[in-house]
């Protein structure tokens, strides 16, 4: 409550307590204590007057008893006398008495309130007393005294009572006022004292804390965090996550806070053929979970511009508006020079990080020369975000392991920033991880995040445990957060998802199109079964493990040669890497050995499709499948999965998921295999392919509500909630008191 209501509420409740409440009841009292005064008054006049009255009486002149009487009033308060005689002759009065005061019915004076006479000449006060002699009664004598000085003594008093009791109001609003403030800043200054474990129980003489009161502290912390940690959920939970949900809690939660995403790998890549410039988009679980939240926050997206038309489609500051369709948002690209792109991209991200965080038993390679170039590029990103950034707080979406340097690069520039990072691979076990010759320099840089999001709590556990291992810094591993040089971490698991529903354009095409389009695409008949499979032509996907397992298949179930066959689209990726050329060769040679080994005239168990495909086209084959397989050998969530699921609204097809892959943690209701067991995967396909309709719909309903809840804009939300209040926090602690930092 502000000062001045705290200050003028009470005066303003006494005022109103004086006006309506005291001043009447004073005035009714003091007048009720002088009617009693003047009753005793009359009776003391009457008394002393009972003599010399009788006397007057007795010598029968009533013109001198008149005289008599009149002389007696010189009393300034007695206003007149009245002599009722007993013998009903005429009463004997003084001048000026009012016609009221008569010698009829002088009983009726007994009444207290019949005695309060109002008259032409003011208030009057009328007594009775019986004037005897010798026990004869002679007469009523009836005594009116002026009651104006009992009006003026009111008045006095009421004007006291008033200014006694507005001083008085006065005085206690002070007190109010000055109690209050020091009372609240001392109990603010005590709860900060108690959370910090120090202040009141501090111990007599010393900063420590006494220990016995340890506890309380510590019980009142956890509380905090409890009801933090109660709210978040129920809100996420009742939010229908939509990007006009986004939206509104970047403006009502972040109050319209600048988002900037900085990755890599670039939403759209402008691409010259010949006199065309053609817009391409990626082959990016990254690029497909985010794009839909750039297109709902309308922020500024940095990237490495990768096309080689992408240089002629920029503005002067770099920056292009995208979608190309309908612009929604900025992409800020990043040039790279040939030898950086080779040392960052190529060798420190991908030869070494890349195989360093998947198992999939490709030995990592780390060179000083690619380490120089990746902190080189890093700190080229750092200046893009500073440039783009607006303000001095934006927050600023940092994605994957090619940006690990990144985070602490903005918190030192732009120390206001919150920076979400987002991990969109695993991260290995503190041994495994060791083998990276800058592994502190990547976990201190990664610890510049406010937030660090994983897919998994696997993950969380491996990265705080490495922590642990490395570096100097605070491991909290109730709250999961990890402290370094004061700043806390939150580390955290955010799932990754994608857009839900699926753009109508995606889906437009009934599956019974889709289906007959492809049969007749690759020349089979119309109730050929069809297998899909859709990845970037890495080692980490398990292509080989799943033609091998489509081999299996063959081989223990002949019935199904001829009847189905596989479609492997892989979209090339990081060509210039051996591993990589190796991989596609590999992949090549042994789908042409299949496809001798089982190929029957016009049908070929395995139609490879090593070539990029637009998301439209992908989804096509999604709805013309019986079934995908997604086997990788390790995979932070693989977002192949859910979009089968999203594009298959007819609820038929089956999903054989991998069960190293993040997603199979979230849909048990797919066939969950071990990639590197063929028979067991040769058996899911078979079950697969004879599944009955009633079995998949069931499966694919589950799936399809889990993605529906959990899309991708509860994932951002997620972290911008935690953001916000994170925001929140930090503005509170402003104000005064650390104490959480510290801890969190
Ligand atoms: O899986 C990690 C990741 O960054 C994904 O998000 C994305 O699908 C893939 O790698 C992209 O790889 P690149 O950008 O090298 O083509």
């Amino acid at each position: 409550m502000s000062l001045s209501l705290r200050f003028i509420l009470p005066l303003l409740l006494v005022l109103t307590a004086i006006g309506y409440g005291i001043v009447p009841l004073v005035d009714k009292l003091t007048l009720r204590w002088f009617v009693r005064d003047l009753d005793i008054r009359a009776e003391l006049i009457a008394n002393s007057l009972q003599e010399p009255l009788s006397d007057q009486l007795k010598a029968a002149k009533p013109a001198k008893t008149q005289v008599y009487l009149t002389r007696l009033i010189q009393d300034e308060r007695l206003f007149g006398l009245i002599f009722c005689p007993q013998s009903g002759t005429a009463p004997i009065a003084t001048k000026g008495v009012p016609a009221q005061a008569s010698c009829e019915n002088t009983a009726r004076y007994v009444d207290p309130e019949a005695r309060v006479l109002e008259s032409a000449q003011g208030l009057l006060h009328v007594a009775v007393r019986p004037i005897e002699h010798e026990g004869t009664t002679l007469g009523k004598l009836m005594l009116l005294h002026d009651m104006s000085f009992i009006e003026r003594r009111s008045e006095e008093t009421k004007r006291y009572v008033f200014f006694f009791f507005t001083a008085l109001a006065l005085v206690v609003s002070l007190l109010t006022v000055a109690i209050a403030q020091l009372s609240w800043r001392g109990w603010i200054k005590g709860m900060r004292a108690l959370l910090r474990g120090e202040g009141l129980l501090r111990e007599p003489g010393t900063q420590a804390p006494a220990p016995e009161f340890m506890p309380i502290a510590r019980d009142l912390r956890a509380l905090i965090r409890e009801m933090e940690s109660e709210v978040r959920p129920r809100d996420e939970a009742q939010i229908t996550w939509t990007p006009e949900a986004l939206r509104t809690i970047l403006h009502s939660e972040l109050s319209g806070e600048e988002v900037l995403v900085v990755s890599n790998r670039e939403p759209y890549i402008h691409v010259r053929r010949g006199q065309r410039i053609d817009v391409q988009r990626p082959a990016s679980g990254l690029v497909t979970a985010l794009e839909p939240i750039m297109r709902a926050c309308s922020g500024t997206w940095i990237a490495h511009g990768s096309g080689n038309a992408d240089r002629e489609a920029v503005d002067g500051n770099d920056r292009v508006a995208v979608p190309p369709e309908h612009p929604a948002y900025q992409l800020r690209r990043v040039w790279l020079s040939a030898a950086q792109e080779a040392g960052y991209y190529y060798g420190f991200a991908n030869e070494g990080l890349w195989p360093l965080c998947h198992i999939a038993h490709v030995r990592p390679i780390f060179r000083t020369a690619d380490w120089q170039q990746y902190r080189e590029v890093n700190a080229l990103f750092a200046d893009a975000v500073v440039q783009e950034a607006k303000k001095p707080n934006p927050i600023v979406l940092v994605q994957d392991y090619h940006l690990a340097l990144l985070p602490r690069m903005i918190r030192e520039r732009l120390p206001e920033a919150i920076v979400i990072t987002f991990w969109h691979i695993p991260w290995p076990n503190p041994e495994a991880f060791s083998i990276c010759p800058w592994r502190r320099e990547i976990l201190d840089g990664l610890l510049g995040s406010s937030i660090l999001g994983f897919h998994t709590q696997f993950h969380c556990n491996n990265f705080v445990d490495t922590v642990d291992r490395e570096l100097e810094a605070r491991v909290n591993r109730e709250a999961f957060t990890v402290t370094r040089g004061g700043k806390a971490t939150s580390v955290k698991r955010y799932p990754i998802s994608i857009d839900w529903p699926p753009q109508a354009e995606l889906t437009e095409q009934s599956v019974d199109v889709c289906r007959e389009t492809v049969r007749r695409r690759h020349g089979q008949s119309p109730d050929h079964l069809l297998g899909v499979g859709v990845d970037r032509l890495d080692y980490t996907k398990g292509v080989i493990e799943r033609l091998r397992a489509v081999e299996r298949l063959l081989e223990l179930e002949p019935s199904w040669i001829g009847r189905f066959s596989f479609v492997q689209i892989a979209a090339p990726t990081r060509t210039s890497i051996g591993e990589y050329q190796n991989y596609e060769a590999h992949v090549r040679a042994l789908a042409d050995e299949i496809n001798q080994r089982f190929g029957r005239g016009a049908y070929t168990p395995i139609i490879l499709k090593i070539e990029h495909h637009e998301p439209p086209d992908v989804y096509e084959y999604y709805r013309a499948a019986d079934l995908c397989f997604v086997s990788s050998l390790h995979d932070g969530m693989n977002l192949v999965a859910k979009e089968f699921v999203a594009a298959r609204d007819d609820g038929r097809g089956v999903l054989i998921l991998s069960q190293f892959t993040g997603a199979a943690r979230e849909l048990p209701e797919a066939l969950i295999v071990n990639p590197y067991n063929a028979d067991q995967c040769a058996a899911a396909l078979h079950l697969a392919l004879t599944m009955p309709r009633v079995e998949q719909r069931d499966r694919m309903r589950l799936m399809r509500g889990l993605i529906g809840e959990f899309n991708v804009y509860r994932w951002a939300g997620r972290m911008l909630l935690d953001a916000a209040g994170m925001r929140r926090r930090e503005k509170v602690l402003e104000q005064g008191g650390t104490w959480l930092v510290g801890e969190r």
